[in-house]
């Protein structure tokens, strides 16, 4: 399938093999929230998962390891991601990848889980990121669940969390870093309110959304397809 035009959100080159060190660094608590992800999809009958934005591979690590029967699409535009995500899965059996987007993919199977984590933020348009909701939608069973996980919330919000943010970096990371990271979150990366987050989730065909975590900048959400 041909990949749409570059865009900030494809992580490609450098910025892709730093991934890994950059989320334990940036995302306080970024492994206890991978680590929640079994207890929180323990009830799924069928175990099979769309993994949205699967990056390098992290969440369907930890849901193997929990639980071997999980079976997986892993989705992802970036060669790099989905090469390192194999290279990190590789003692795992199936798991599909797709090099793309989820509406590459056919409507049949319909997957009963689904994650969407640190994605949504790239994605600049509101109507994007409902078509992008819509489309995870019509490819879930009734009832299924979706966990997402990002930067959501109003502009005075990220700002003063970032403040927080910067108090729970390690102390290692310099201080031209922190500044031009934290410059590129306020100017590049795309929030959505809570509220917004609410309707755009209802609109998509889920239930609204329950906040379950969160650190500093970064919450996640809890939501399922209504069964009827
Ligand atoms: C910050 S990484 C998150 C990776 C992984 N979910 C994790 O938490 O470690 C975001 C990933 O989303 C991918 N991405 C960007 N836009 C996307 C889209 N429209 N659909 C699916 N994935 C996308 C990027 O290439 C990147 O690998």
């Amino acid at each position: 399938m041909e990949v749409p035009t570059k865009n900030l959100g494809i992580f490609e080159g450098k910025r892709a093999y730093n991934y890994d060190n950059f989320v334990a660094q940036w995302i306080p608590n970024y492994q206890y929230f991978m680590s929640m992800l079994p207890r929180l999809f323990e009830s799924t009958k069928d175990k099979n998962m769309l993994s949205v934005g699967c990056g390098t591979g992290t969440e369907i690590r930890h849901l193997k390891d929990a639980d071997d029967t999980w079976s997986f699409m892993a989705v992802d535009p970036s060669p790099e991601m989905i090469q390192l995500a194999q290279k990190k899965l590789e003692k795992y059996g199936d798991i599909q990848f797709l090099e793309g987007y989820v509406e590459g993919l056919p409507l049949q199977p319909l997957y009963s889980a689904a994650t969407l984590v640190l994605v949504l933020h790239f994605i600049k348009y509101p109507n994007e990121r409902l078509a992008l909701l819509t489309e995870i939608q019509k490819r879930l069973k009734p009832g299924a669940t979706l966990v997402l996980m990002g930067i959501f919330g109003s502009r005075q919000d990220i700002r003063n969390n970032l403040e927080i943010l910067r108090l729970l970096l390690p102390t290692d990371v310099p201080e031209t870093e922190i500044e031009e990271r934290m410059e590129r979150i306020k100017r590049d990366l795309h929030l959505t309110t809570e509220e917004e987050l609410n309707k755009l989730l209802v609109r998509a065909g889920f239930e609204p959304p329950t906040r379950f975590f969160q650190t500093s900048i970064y919450s996640a959400w809890i939501t399922k397809k209504p069964t009827t």
